[in-house]
């Protein structure tokens, strides 16, 4: 895995020396040297938007920041290897799932912060402030609008029905997305009625699960199949793409809110919690403080086409064109206590 990519405090220097004059650049110098004014950060997000969170946040306070990026789990193993000796101070996932299992390995601590309390809806965090959600997602279907009309169309259950066999194309079981969606069908359901939709949906595949969810909407455009589902920033990202081929992609299909009528669509979150041993705790918590802001609930929503989680921050308009929709108000906990049951339930319905 890479080292910290690390900035220079010359640049650190400069830059603050070019906002507030090169007095105030000195001032910060011992604090720095010190090793206080930095946040390590272990990232398992995706997503360009982190640059310029990152940078919005150095400009801001001084503090500098370093990312080490890597999967889910290994950032997780890395944790707990680590032990005391880790230099993590932040944990940044996407997934409640893999913030709880982050939770339940035992590497993050609680934090308390009447900031996060208030700033962030109870649903998208943990209850003891071991994460928080700081931008969301929803799960939707996207549709071929040529053969699918919206009123063909209802809940993430009817998508089990046989009316769509052959039709229906959705990523790997072995994607957390997924394990978080069976998750919040199972809370619905309970796990016979889990079961009987899994094994429904993979009658329904068009064909084997295979690619991410842009791939799933690609095949939706190119006719594989008629339904698929994905997350939402994924199609806003095409439907602006500036490749001419994606984005007519992306105009071929629809996308269609499950479950308006009844609990509402699946919403997931990206979030970050406090790793257990953070030498830099106090700063981290500033950090995860400044990512509830309004500028940087601006930047998620700008730059990676997500939902605020923060009320009052509006989308971007690629996204709020598509309107309100009723949310699935299950806490984000849930997926991550359901996530073992859920995959072993998509592993037995042949969902591979
Ligand atoms: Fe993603």
């Amino acid at each position: 895995m890479k080292m910290f990519a690390r900035r220079t405090l010359l640049r650190t220097l400069t830059r603050q020396a070019a906002c507030v004059g090169l007095g105030a650049a000195l001032l910060s110098l011992p604090t720095l040297a010190a090793g206080a004014a930095e946040v390590n950060i272990y990232s398992s997000r995706h997503y360009d938007a982190d640059k310029l969170l990152y940078a919005a946040f150095e400009k801001e306070t001084g503090i500098q920041i370093n990312v080490i990026e890597g999967k889910d789990d290994e950032l997780i193993e890395r944790l707990k290897a680590e032990g005391r000796n880790s230099p993590a101070d932040v944990l940044l996932a996407v997934d409640a799932g893999r913030l709880w299992r982050a939770q339940d390995a035992g590497v993050l601590q609680p934090v308390k912060s009447a900031v996060l309390e208030k700033a962030v809806p109870a649903e998208y965090r943990e209850k003891d402030g071991y994460w928080f959600g700081l931008s969301a997602r929803a799960r939707v279907i996207i549709y071929n609008k040529d053969s699918v009309k919206p009123s063909d169309l209802s809940t993430y259950e009817d998508l089990a029905d046989p009316k769509w066999k052959g039709r229906l194309l959705v990523r790997s079981s072995t994607n957390v997305y997924n394990q978080s969606l069976t998750g919040s069908i199972l809370a619905a359901h309970g796990a016979e009625k889990t079961e009987a939709w899994a094994k429904g949906m993979a009658a329904n595949f068009a064909r084997k699960p295979q690619g991410g969810d842009i791939d799933q909407i690609k095949a939706v455009a190119a006719g594989e199949g008629d339904v698929a589902i994905s997350n939402t920033y994924y199609f806003a990202r095409m439907l602006n793409s500036s490749n001419p081929t994606e984005k007519a992609a992306a105009q071929k299909v629809g996308l269609f809110f499950p479950n308006q009528k009844d609990r509402g669509a699946h919403v997931n979150i990206s979030g970050a919690g406090i790793a257990k041993y953070a030498p830099n705790r106090d700063t981290a918590v500033k950090f995860l403080e400044f990512l509830a802001t309004p500028e940087a609930q601006k930047i998620f929503a700008e730059a990676n086409y997500e939902f605020p989680v923060v009320a009052g921050i509006p989308s971007h308009p690629v996204v709020a064109a598509w309107g309100d929709f009723k949310r699935d108000s299950l806490n984000a906990s849930v997926y991550g206590q359901n996530n073992a049951e859920a995959l072993k339930i998509m592993d037995r319905a042949g969902w591979k």
